[in-house]
């Protein structure tokens, strides 16, 4: 199951063989959708299943836009359930493999931070696996609110599922602390070692990675950020945005433990590592 993984964006796929060793401005599992599929498994579409369940309990109509779409496994998910989908995503390797691998929806590049693809084009926006977390500044959360805004049609849903900033509140065992993990991927065993630090001045977690694998290719390290987002902060984001938020909270969801199953229904706290978020457009919905 994917997890919050590394994804500053570039713009050409690279080989792990031809990887830089700096890793300077490069991303291993953005550069390779496929590895990416491989390093977070969701054979069962445990997301997909869970945003079409919201999607259905809210009773929202069939245009979604799954932003920042990634390898476009949830978006595809979508479509075969009977959604129009548009993926969208930033980097360019992402959205080749969705079109090569996951096909149906439509694939378009658009910045999360800023986008247009349409006023009232959309019945709902989904942005799972914290991808909204990689608007790091006010701006730019207020840029993929307000782009949110105009892209639904009035009564739309937003639908989110990210990393919980409260969690990291007196979690000092999580920081600091180098965590390593190691899984096989086409033959090559791929290695790393994660340290999360908290910048407080920029209410930041950030993140260095170190990659090494068995091929002779040098270490890659790589860094990323995910914005610590409070709930507080976000009641308050949507309510300036016109949304009323609908459902908040830490679970079940698709990557929460024990997961999110057919059945169950939301939870009422906001205390554990992920976060839920589902608004709606304020304002009257079209009638069919
Ligand atoms: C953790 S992945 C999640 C992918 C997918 N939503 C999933 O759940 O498997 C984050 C995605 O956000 C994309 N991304 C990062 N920054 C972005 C931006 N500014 N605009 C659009 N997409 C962005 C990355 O390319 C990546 O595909």
């Amino acid at each position: 199951m994917a997890s919050d993984t590394d994804m500053a964006v570039t713009p050409t796929p690279t080989p792990a063989s031809t990887r830089t060793p700096t890793g300077a401005g490069r991303n291993l599992l953005t550069d390779n959708p496929g590895l990416y599929e491989a390093r977070f498994p969701d054979a069962g579409r445990l997301a997909g299943r869970w945003a079409e369940d919201c999607l259905r309990r809210h009773d929202a109509g069939r245009r979604v836009l799954d932003m920042g779409c990634g390898t476009g496994r949830d978006a595809a998910h979508l479509h075969h359930a009977g959604r129009r989908v548009t993926g969208a995503d930033l980097s360019e390797a992402m959205l080749t493999h969705a079109r090569a691998h996951h096909p149906g929806p439509a694939y378009v590049r658009a910045d999360l931070h800023r986008f247009d693809l349409g006023q009232g084009a959309f019945d709902a926006v989904v942005c799972l696996d914290s991808t909204l977390l990689y608007c790091h500044t006010d701006d730019q959360l207020d840029g993929f609110l307000s782009s949110c805004r105009r892209a639904l049609t009035p009564g739309g849903l937003l639908i989110a599922e990210m990393r919980n900033g409260a969690y990291f509140l007196g979690r000092g065992d999580l920081l600091d602390a180098p965590a390593a993990d190691e899984f096989t991927w086409r033959g090559t065993v791929h290695r790393s070692t994660t340290t999360l630090t908290v910048d407080r001045t920029a209410q930041l977690l950030r993140r260095t990675r170190v990659w090494t694998t068995d091929d002779g290719a040098g270490p890659v390290e790589q860094r990323s950020a995910w914005r610590l987002l409070f709930p507080g902060e976000v009641r308050r984001l949507l309510a300036a945005h016109g949304f009323e938020l609908l459902e908040l909270h830490d679970g079940p969801g698709p990557r929460t433990e024990p997961p999110w199953h057919e059945g169950l229904l939301p939870g009422r706290t906001t205390d554990a590592d992920r976060l839920h978020v589902l608004a709606r457009v304020v304002g009257d919905r079209p009638t069919a």
